[in-house]
């Protein structure tokens, strides 16, 4: 199974803060479903993402990594830098369709960003095909950050997909004084409830 995961301003899009390379949300409830739906999965990401992750990665799940300027070992090293881990797997635009085919028959897999590698997966009709749910964390705070970086293609998602509300939750945004926000997490898939 292949799935997509993600935390989302509800009304604006927003998914990343384009200057810091980070997340526009903590919440604690939300990091841990996170953490729920994606452990021992295969987990897909961009390059730029993969860099935003704590040093070492995530425990207990497999991170490939798209890209195209990663050709080698020795690219990685230099690219990475700090970052870079052993166990790495490294897959381009090109090879990413067929990998998913190959690595879905022996493991789920979470598709965790950020928004290029998103985008791609929204627009790409092949690709699309192969997401059984998308999970969007959609929550009310427009972050107050210069330059955003934004899902536009997630607007579209209740025209193209079925979707039910899986939870209703307020936490904690330790992104914004750790004031209260409300959020809802919503599954996107294709077909009948
Ligand atoms: N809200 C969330 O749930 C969530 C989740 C993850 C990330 N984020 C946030 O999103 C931001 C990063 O997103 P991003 O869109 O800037 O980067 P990204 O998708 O994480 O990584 C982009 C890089 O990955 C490769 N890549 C992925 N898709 C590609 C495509 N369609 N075409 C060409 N290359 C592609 C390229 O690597 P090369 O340059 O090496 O070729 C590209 O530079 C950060 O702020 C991060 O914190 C948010």
């Amino acid at each position: 199974m292949v799935n997509m995961i993600y935390s989302i301003s509800y009304r604006e899009n927003i998914v990343g803060n384009r200057d810091t390379n980070d997340l526009v949300f903590n919440i604690r409830e939300d990091l841990q479903f996170f953490k729920e739906m994606t452990i021992g999965t295969t987990m897909i990401m961009g390059r730029k993402t993969f860099e935003s992750l704590p040093t070492g990665g995530l425990p207990k799940r497999k991170h490939v990594i798209v890209s195209n300027k990663i050709k080698t070992i020795e690219d990685a090293k230099e690219i990475l830098g700090e970052k870079y881990i052993e166990n790495l797997t490294f897959i381009n635009l090109e090879n990413l369709e067929g990998y998913i085919k190959e690595e879905s028959k022996v493991n789920d897999i979470s598709v965790i960003g950020g928004a290029m590698l998103y985008s791609y997966f929204l627009e790409d009709k092949n690709l699309f095909d192969l997401v059984s749910n998308i999970y969007a964390t959609e929550v009310e705070r427009i972050p107050d950050i210069k330059n955003p970086v934004k899902l536009m293609g997630h607007g579209s998602l209740k025209e193209k997909c079925s979707f039910e509300v899986v939870k209703i939750g307020q936490g904690k945004d330790r992104l914004d004084n750790n004031n209260l926000v409300n959020y809802k997490v919503v599954r996107y898939f294709k077909g009948n409830i």
